[in-house]
């Protein structure tokens, strides 16, 4: 059977192309160009990319996953009540989770567990960060339960959040706090 040999690097430029094809394929909403080069040129945005090296040449350093996050001054955000509010530190950050995907035939190998880590490890080391968070459809049980398996804790329903072809959804609100959060 297949042993793939999975690796995370840096989203880079040459990125771009697959980027936005799995975006397209995975997800139910569309992205701007805009946000892709962000992404790519690392414009406010931190993100990782997985690949399979044992893929042959020219297929070892494509994107199998991604996970893509913007870094957000806590005060500026609908969950900046829930920290401790400390008047002497007004430049607490957050590390907020845009999107994160693994292509289907790579599913259920503990990808996207790897790259919310790399999330979390690089939200600990900034003294300034107090927790990492993000918004999921609430019909989505996979990415529910990967959340909750890593101990993210859901703080909110928000009612109607996504507007998808016309219809209603409503969000959950997750929360993983660091460095004391
Ligand atoms: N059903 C139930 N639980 C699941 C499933 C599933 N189909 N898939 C993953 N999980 C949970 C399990 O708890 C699993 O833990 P376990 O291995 O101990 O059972 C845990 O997630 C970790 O699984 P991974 O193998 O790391 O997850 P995977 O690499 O398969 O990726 C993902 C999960 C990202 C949700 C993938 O299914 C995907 O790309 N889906 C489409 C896009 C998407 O929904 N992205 C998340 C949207 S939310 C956001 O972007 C902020």
């Amino acid at each position: 059977s297949h042993h793939p040999t999975i690796c995370y690097r840096p989203i880079q430029p040459c990125d771009l192309e697959i980027l936005e094809r799995i975006h397209a394929d995975i997800f139910p909403i569309r992205y701007e160009s805009e946000f892709f080069q962000s992404v790519v040129h690392e414009r406010d945005i931190v993100s990782w990319a997985a690949v399979d090296r044992s893929q042959p040449d020219g297929h070892s350093d494509e994107l199998i996953g991604f996970v893509t996050a913007r870094i957000v001054l806590a005060k500026e955000t609908e969950i900046g009540d829930l920290l401790r509010y400390d008047p002497s530190k007004p430049d607490q950050t957050l590390v907020y989770i845009l999107t994160l995907g693994v292509v289907e035939s790579y599913r259920n190998l503990g990808i996207a567990r790897s790259l919310i880590r790399q999330v979390i490890k690089y939200a600990s080391s900034v003294p300034a960060c107090r927790a990492v968070y993000l918004h999921v459809i609430s019909y989505n049980v996979p990415a529910i339960h990967l959340y909750k398996k890593m101990s993210f804790k859901c703080i909110r329903r928000l009612q109607d959040f996504y507007l998808i072809n016309g219809q209603h959804y409503d969000s959950f609100l997750f929360v993983y706090y660091v460095n004391g959060g």
